[in-house]
């Protein structure tokens, strides 16, 4: 057994079998001050008041957390990690003016990438997604869900999932895998739009189950990518075919994303940067969990999504990074919810709730990790001495995390 001593506070802890906060349960962050906790193999076995501190035998290890809070490790719901090189040449033309859709239009963007992960080896492919897992990692996120869609043919989308199964079985951290074949229309099939949705359904999707590599089927539903219909259509195919649906939607436009995905029981609808009571009504009393993504609005300059109306409104929102190569190149879930409270005007506590128990319920993980909550898997943050958490969000660049235990 190993037992945490010295904890400064115990934070974010829920009782076992609730799943996902919703309105104004958001404001509430649970804790215990000067605290213990055990764990016993990968698992929390027990915590409490430090006065009910199991006392240590020769075989346990004690870690000493020097008056700094415990709390669960980050769950990023949404990312595009498993990508080949970099988009650096776009974020100049970016920086010169020119729009993310535009970029697009001119056969760039996902397109590039597409091109860049055909000509890299699965191997190499695998050593750069590492490389970013562990980043993550280190930035305190303990569960990953990582998308495909920049193979956009059966091939390289397959050569994809296969790269994510591998980092699904070595990484330290949870990992979950979706398949995003209708992430643009593929490099061969420009102007026929109907025929690559037609080869998504018939082709892609039977093959990575065949395969067993997804977990989840995604698809870009918005302006100048796939409409609702075609969305549905997907959708359905992958839900005939074992898969959940999780989807991009609103993020360009108002473009009936965000319902084709409640439809279709959506584990979640992600992006949202551009919503309405439409949006919101559609919401209510479903299992789907909206998901922002600050760091593409950061990035790309696009509004941030309105979380407080979705909160007012009685819903749960996650936050995700979105970790892509176009539109946020970077994994930093303690940034995510700095712009949560900075950009979004989420408190502290809401963006905390936002980045853990909700995000993991937007990745199907809430039974496992998100929460310190007994039973659920050790993945674990001690800080730095810190007086709650706000200070996470407010020094948004001082480090913070003095150990990471997963
Ligand atoms: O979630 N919006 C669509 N897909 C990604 C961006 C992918 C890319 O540009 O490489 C996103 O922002
Ligand atoms: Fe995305």
């Amino acid at each position: 057994m190993r037992i945490i001593k010295n904890i400064g506070q115990l934070v974010g802890i829920v009782p076992q079998g609730v799943s996902r906060k919703v309105g104004h349960q958001m404001d509430e962050v649970r804790s215990i001050p000067d605290a213990f906790l055990t764990i016993e193999g990968d698992t929390i076995k027990d915590f409490g008041h430090s006065s009910e501190c199991p006392v240590a035998s020769s075989s346990d290890e004690v870690i000493d957390a020097a008056g700094g809070m415990v709390m669960p490790m980050f769950c990023d719901s949404h990312t595009h990690i498993c990508y080949a090189g970099s988009r650096e040449q776009e974020f100049i033309d970016k920086i010169n003016g020119l729009s993310y859709e535009e970029i697009a239009a001119r056969g760039g963007g996902i397109l590039n990438s597409a091109d860049l992960l055909h000509s890299t080896s699965e191997d190499e492919l695998y050593s750069q997604t590492m490389e970013r897992v562990r980043e993550m990692i280190g930035k305190g996120t303990g569960a990953i869900e990582i998308k495909s869609g920049y193979g956009l043919n059966t091939e390289d989308e397959l050569k994809m999932l296969r790269v994510i199964k591998r980092v699904k079985e070595s990484a330290p951290a949870i990992v979950k895998s979706t398949f995003l074949g209708a992430h643009a229309v593929g490099r061969a099939f420009v102007g026929r739009q109907e025929e690559y949705v037609d080869l998504v359904c018939k082709e892609m999707i039977p093959a990575v189950v065949k395969e067993g590599l997804a977990d989840y089927v995604d698809v870009f539903c918005d302006e100048g990518f796939f409409t609702p219909e075609q969305t549905a259509r997907i959708l359905e195919i992958g839900v005939n075919h074992g898969l959940i649906p999780k989807i991009h939607a609103n993020e360009l436009a108002c473009s009936g994303g965000v319902q084709v995905g409640v439809a279709h029981d959506a584990l979640s609808v992600d992006h949202l940067e551009r919503t309405g009571e439409t949006e919101i009504e559609a919401l209510k009393g479903s299992k789907t969990m909206p998901t922002m993504l600050p760091g593409s609005s950061f990035f790309l300059g696009l509004p941030y999504g309105k979380a407080k109306d979705f909160i007012n409104a009685g819903l749960g929102i996650a936050l995700a990074s979105d970790y892509n190569p176009g539109s946020s190149p970077s994994g930093d879930m303690r940034f995510v919810m700095a712009l949560g409270c900075v950009k979004m005007r989420l408190t502290p506590e809401q963006a905390f709730n936002a980045c853990t128990l909700n995000a993991a319920y937007a990745m199907g993980v809430q039974d496992e990790v998100g929460s310190i909550t007994k039973g659920k898997r050790a993945n674990l943050l001690i800080t730095k001495p810190l007086s709650s958490i706000a200070p996470i969000t407010y020094n948004y660049q001082t480090p913070f995390i003095s150990r990471i235990i997963i």
